[in-house]
């Protein structure tokens, strides 16, 4: 059946790693459709299996059973139509912002590379900065620059896992405008992991809320908020608290394990 570009479907996900010669669950029935164009952000506490999720997602991890169907096939491997990018930004020091995001566009001759790269350069609002190199920039530098690099291969589907955790809250608070800002000039689908609620729900059309030990989903909540979203707004603030309220649910478990 055809798919339009950027559909995720997971159904009966099941993921064990083998610690000192045991298996442990580390998720469990994990279900999930995203549409095209769908951001969705996936919250839960530190260990519950997000990173996991989003590598099984990438292809970074291949080990798993259940479906993972990108477009209405099973995944089989990475992909340049899946982007990835990670907490730490990943950029190599001794290259210049430019060269960075060019790395992984292999294909296209010189000209049409170049293109491409100031195109994305310009996307993520880095001009000016084609030849400095990563010691050079802030953190939301660093991570726009990865950002760039995950896109330029025009993926469908954009993961990114707490790309904003290493940053300062005004930082972030700024970086929320501009992944939105993003997401709608690419119109792509984008899965971001994050443990911060307030950006989840500035961001998200919905939110997966997982549990812990083993990783399930709790919960998925649709956030049908008008864009751009205002924190202040007595409907944010009400939805923050649903949503922390979930959490303390999850914590509470896990302080029982500890008694
Ligand atoms: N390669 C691995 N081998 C064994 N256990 C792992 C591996 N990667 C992650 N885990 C375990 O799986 C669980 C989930 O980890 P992770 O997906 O990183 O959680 P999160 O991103 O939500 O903090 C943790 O208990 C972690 O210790
Ligand atoms: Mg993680």
């Amino acid at each position: 059946m055809y798919q339009k570009p950027g559909t995720v479907k997971v159904a009966n996900l099941h993921k064990k790693f083998v610690a000192k010669g045991k298996e442990v669950p580390v998720l469990e029935d994990i279900n999930l459709s995203v549409s095209p164009g769908e951001f969705v952000s996936v919250i839960g506490q530190s260990g519950c299996g997000k990173t996991t999720f989003l590598r099984l997602l990438a292809s970074l991890e291949t080990d798993y059973s259940g479906e993972i169907l990108v477009d209405g096939k099973k995944i089989n491997g990475p992909s340049l139509n899946r982007g990835v990018v990670f907490q730490d930004h990943r950029l190599l020091p001794w290259l210049t912002v430019e060269k960075n995001i060019g790395l992984g566009l292999k294909k296209l001759n010189g000209k049409d590379k170049k293109k491409i790269i100031q195109e994305h350069i310009d996307l993520v609002g880095l001009n000016g900065f084609e030849n400095a190199h990563p010691s050079q920039l802030s953190g939301g530098m660093s991570q726009r620059a990865a950002i760039a690099r995950a896109l330029v291969n025009r993926p469908e589907i954009l993961l990114l896992d707490e790309p904003l955790g290493a940053l300062d809250a005004l930082t972030r608070m700024y970086m929320h405008k501009e992944i939105e800002r993003i997401w709608k000039a690419e119109a792509i689908t984008m899965i971001m992991v994050t443990h911060d609620v307030e950006e989840a729900i500035y961001l998200s059309d919905k939110i997966v809320i997982m549990s812990s030990r083993p990783g399930t989903i709790r919960k998925i909540v649709p956030v049908q908020l008008p864009r751009p979203r205002d924190r202040a707004s007595y409907d944010f603030q009400k939805l923050k608290d649903e949503v922390l309220a979930e959490f303390h649910l999850d914590a509470d478990k896990l302080f029982s394990y500890a008694i």
